[in-house]
């Protein structure tokens, strides 16, 4: 017999805030575990919803990063869920499922049947109790809502004033199986599946295992994956521990913690600092491993290293793009691309010289997937260490080491002496040319400030010697226009943008993106290539007018 529920409706009052940033909503748990708030938002998602197409009977996937105050949201959502007539959720074992997964498991699972689902991270922000939590709603083409939709949501949460449970018992995720209930003659099932199995189907069928299992069993290759106790764990334990036998001292960092350790789980050259300092970058000398990767918190961010080596990101989709056709699923090479602005143009030199179209977009994954949808790009990739292609709807973080594992595997067959992730680059700068560039983070800067500061850059375009301007995106898909998206200053080779971060939690965060296309010089330090064009921004645009006092905390990312 199913266990009986009943519908309650319950009072509530708005709680502001629920603006989804550039990639959903990201809290305080503080906040986020106040009365009502998963509650209103999960309500107010299904609202927005319902009012498109009927979603009575029908499933949904719900999963997340492991983080802290994950399991007791999921249960709340249940509630809600069940409560809006909702006919099965398919929750990830334990809660947990990477955000790349969640996209797969909604387009293909049971032949895409499913309408959407509610994704459960803050991605690289810390956790635990005193860090983020984060959810979003990806539709039911497995991509983040569009900003019709979250400005819907969001006018919504500013009126709501009921929302309805269902008085369902805590549902143990713990274990793979189904369980049904009756809520007021409607069955609401909560099926908890495998967190990973729909994932390793999907990338068996874009990557040739046999053949990266060749590179990985050379004498002279070795890898060190770090997981940064996000998602990520369970996912590379299986495919690169059991399938390609990688030790699993290699597989560093490989549980999910509800904290991440206490760590920032951003794989970037500050936050990994575990595996930076295995793969010994910076340093001049002493025995290395020949490959290293890394995820977030969700697992949908990456960040590739050599042997003593970074690999900037902006790079990284540039040569998965030079290089695609080695990769099974895409025989034909890039049919067309797209990246963010911000991003490098080291991928528009690809895309010229290859001949394939090339679109940028504003800073957010979910610009890309009308493109994709339309099938006008089959990659993507942003400076902040995302890249995917059409796969999914989400950046993917293992998708992207397994790309670069097929390229090194490809490249090395039959060689005698190993062709480094380095020299990869170093042949791929030859034939493009470099982009040097350089990302500077002012974090936690007054919100007015920011605004402000931003403000009085535009009113410079006029006395600035090259061309200037603010980024607007016109969707060649949907028609639709993004403006405000960041300032660009160009000159001759080189590209200085200002924008304002569009996830964070507390304040607001000044990023500064420097960049300058090389066609000689092609082995200098970053910072030494781009001193000359940071400095003349720094001297004529920031301190002239005192701005930089209201910048306060310098970070350098890549
Ligand atoms: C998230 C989004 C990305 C975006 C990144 C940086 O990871 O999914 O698409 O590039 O945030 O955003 P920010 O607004 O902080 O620069
Ligand atoms: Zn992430």
């Amino acid at each position: 017999m199913d266990i009986m529920a009943a519908i309650r409706i319950v009072q509530t009052t708005p709680i502001p805030g629920m603006k989804a940033g550039t990639s959903g909503l990201r809290k305080k748990v503080v906040e986020a575990s106040q009365a009502n708030y998963v509650e209103n938002f999960t309500q107010c998602v299904f609202s927005v919803y319902s009012e498109k197409e009927n979603i009575e009977g029908c499933t949904m996937v719900v999963g997340g990063d492991g983080r802290f105050y994950n399991k007791q949201a999921i249960q709340k959502i249940f509630k809600v869920a069940a409560a809006n007539k909702i006919g099965r959720i398919w929750v990830g074992e334990n809660g947990i499922l990477s955000t790349p997964s969640v996209s797969i498991i909604i387009r293909e699972r049971e032949d895409g049947i499913s309408k959407g689902g509610l994704i459960l991270t803050a991605s690289h922000n810390p956790g635990g109790p005193n860090g983020d939590f984060g959810i979003k709603f990806n539709g039911e083409n497995g991509s983040s809502a569009v900003e019709e939709i979250t400005n819907k949501i969001y006018e919504e949460s500013l009126k709501i004033e009921t929302y309805k449970i269902a008085d369902l018992p805590e549902i143990d995720i713990s274990t793979i199986g189904s369980q049904t209930f009756d809520v007021e003659g409607h069955p609401f099932v909560v099926e908890v599946i495998s967190s990973t199995e729909d994932y390793i189907r999907k990338m068996r069928s874009i990557f040739d295992f046999n053949k990266i299992k060749i590179l990985l069993d050379r004498p002279d290759f070795s890898m060190v994956y770090d997981c940064m106790h996000g998602v990520a764990g369970p996912y590379v334990r299986a495919i690169f521990g059991d399938i390609l036998g990688v030790p699993s001292g290699n597989l560093m960092n490989s549980t999910p913690l509800e904290d991440f350790g206490g760590g920032h789980p951003d794989p970037n050259l500050i936050y990994a600092h575990d595996l930076v300092k295995v793969m010994g970058v910076g340093k001049d000398h002493g025995i290395f491993p020949s490959f290293g990767a890394a995820n977030d918190g969700d697992a949908d961010r990456n960040m590739v290293l050599g042997k003593q080596f970074f690999v900037v990101p902006s790079d990284s989709v540039a040569v998965i793009a030079a290089n695609y056709s080695c990769i099974p699923s895409f025989p034909q090479g890039c049919i067309g691309a797209a990246r963010s602005m911000a991003t490098s143009l080291a991928l528009n030199a690809v895309a010229e010289k290859l001949g394939f179209p090339l679109f940028e977009t504003p800073t957010g994954w979910k610009f890309f997937g009308n493109l994709m949808d339309a099938g006008k790009i089959n990659l993507c990739g942003e400076e902040s260490f995302g890249t995917s292609s059409d796969h999914c709807r989400e950046k993917d973080g293992i998708w992207a080491v397994l790309c670069w594992l097929s390229i090194l595997a490809h490249k090395n067959e039959g060689r005698a002496e190993l062709l480094s992730v380095k020299d990869v680059l170093s042949e791929h700068w030859r034939t493009y040319g470099r982009n040097y560039y350089i990302r500077h983070d002012y974090e936690r800067c007054d919100s007015d400030q920011a605004k402000a500061f931003m403000k009085s850059l535009e009113e410079k375009f006029p006395i600035f010697e090259g061309k200037a301007d603010n980024f607007s995106y016109h969707d060649p898909v949907d028609n639709s226009t993004s403006s405000n998206q960041g300032l660009r200053f160009i000159k001759g080779n080189w590209r200085v943008v200002f924008r304002l971060s569009g996830t964070d939690s507390v304040g607001s965060t000044v990023r500064i993106y420097f960049e300058k296309h090389e066609t000689e010089n092609l082995e200098m330090e970053t910072e030494a290539a781009l001193q000359d064009v940071s400095l003349l921004m720094y001297i004529n645009y920031l301190e002239e007018k005192n701005l930089m006092s209201l910048l306060r905390i310098k970070l350098i990312r890549n």
